[in-house]
């Protein structure tokens, strides 16, 4: 069997939704100590929806698909869905990754959470701080 899926190979040769939004209503950067991948969420958000996502990963091809399949599973989502999306959802929508790639699928979501952290903090919005673990107790998402 191949190492990479199709949808994996398909994702990294052909990212979906990569650049930067000016003006982001939110913005996520996250980064693995251990691997030195960092990755870029930008959200453009209205009326509690996520109209437009783009990101930038600086990473292995499976932080790129990750990242790829991520922002088309929250694009013209509610915020409230986006929160929910987890590192598996992704990698089960890329039709699995190694198990020594899961961790890159576990930035796409942090990335996506950071953005939604930053969304709420900028403007005003009340949050369960328990949704977003602090990154300094787990050591996972430093920079
Ligand atoms: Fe670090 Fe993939 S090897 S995110």
């Amino acid at each position: 069997m191949a190492l990479y899926s199709e949808k994996v190979m398909d994702h990294f040769r052909n990212p979906r939704n990569v650049g930067v939004i000016e003006n982001a209503d939110g913005v996520g950067e996250v980064g693995n100590a251990k691997c030195g991948d960092i990755m870029k969420m930008y959200l453009k958000i209205k009326d509690e929806v996520i109209e437009d996502v783009k990101f930038e990963t600086f990473g292995c091809g499976s932080a790129i698909a990750s990242s790829s399949m991520a922002t088309e599973m929250i694009k013209g989502k509610p915020v409230a869905e986006a929160m929910k999306l987890t590192n598996k959802a992704v990698a089960e929508a890329l039709d699995g990754l190694p198990d020594y790639k899961m961790h890159c699928s576990v930035l796409a979501e942090e990335a996506i959470k950071a953005a939604l952290k930053d969304y709420y903090d900028k403007n005003g919005i009340a949050y369960d701080e328990s949704a977003f673990p602090d990154c300094e107790s787990c050591g996972h998402c430093q920079i």
